[in-house]
């Protein structure tokens, strides 16, 4: 029944995504891929000087793991490369196999409902108030060790939001029939049972 089920999830830097895709993935059991992941390789490979193109078509899974990929400073390089139309169009096949894998799939990022799973059958959109998002991600970050500021965190996250939403291949952008959960105001546990709920209703469908 769940035979190619995609769950598409996109929004902007920091706003539970990928909290939320986790949590589903491991409620209904599907795959999970945080896509995110595959620019912020990309990126932390042309900080070691490889070019965008080559680190791109070079990358493989060992590439995605490590802590080191989740700093500030990674993330505005992913930004960067992100923005690259032959960065983009290196990762789709891998990108597009993985949704549709037997027993379902999440991915998260900026463009799955609109470029990567158009046909998708959830969309969703999560956003929260930028600052809000600085926070959670500050908190994030130094939990884990990685020493910023959440002045830094916040630069990172609305320069991102800006490139990301800017560039003309697959900007960052709602699908037109994507839902949209705000996480602002919301626990962990409501934004995941909401999102529960919106792929439940589409598998009874
Ligand atoms: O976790 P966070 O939301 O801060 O960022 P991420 O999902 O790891 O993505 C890092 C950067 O990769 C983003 O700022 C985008 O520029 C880019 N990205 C993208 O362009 N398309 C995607 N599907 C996923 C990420």
């Amino acid at each position: 029944m769940t035979k190619g089920f995609t769950v598409a999830i996109d929004g902007p830097a920091a706003s539970g995504k990928g909290t939320i895709s986790k949590a589903v993935a491991a409620h209904f059991g599907f795959a999970y891929l945080d896509t995110g992941l595959l620019y912020r390789a990309v990126g932390a490979k042309v900080m070691l000087g490889i070019e965008p193109l080559k680190a791109a078509q070079a990358l493989v899974p060992e590439d995605l793991d490590g802590e080191a990929l989740r700093t500030p400073e990674v993330a505005q390089e992913a930004s960067k490369v992100a923005a690259l139309p032959d960065v983009r169009a290196a990762l789709v096949d891998f990108q597009r196999s993985f949704a549709a894998r037997a027993g379902g799939a999440v991915l998260d990022g900026r463009d799955i409902g609109t470029v990567i799973c158009p046909a998708a059958q959830v969309k969703l959109f999560v956003i929260a108030d930028s600052v809000v998002r600085a926070r959670r991600r500050f908190a994030e970050l130094t939990s884990k060790g990685i020493k910023t500021t959440l002045e830094e965190v916040l630069d990172d996250v609305q320069a991102r939001d800006a490139r990301d939403m800017g560039r003309a291949d697959a900007p960052l952008k709602a699908a037109a029939d994507a839902i949209e959960i705000d996480t602002s105001a919301l626990s962990i546990e409501d934004a995941v049972a909401q999102t529960i709920a919106v792929i439940e209703a589409a598998m009874a469908r």
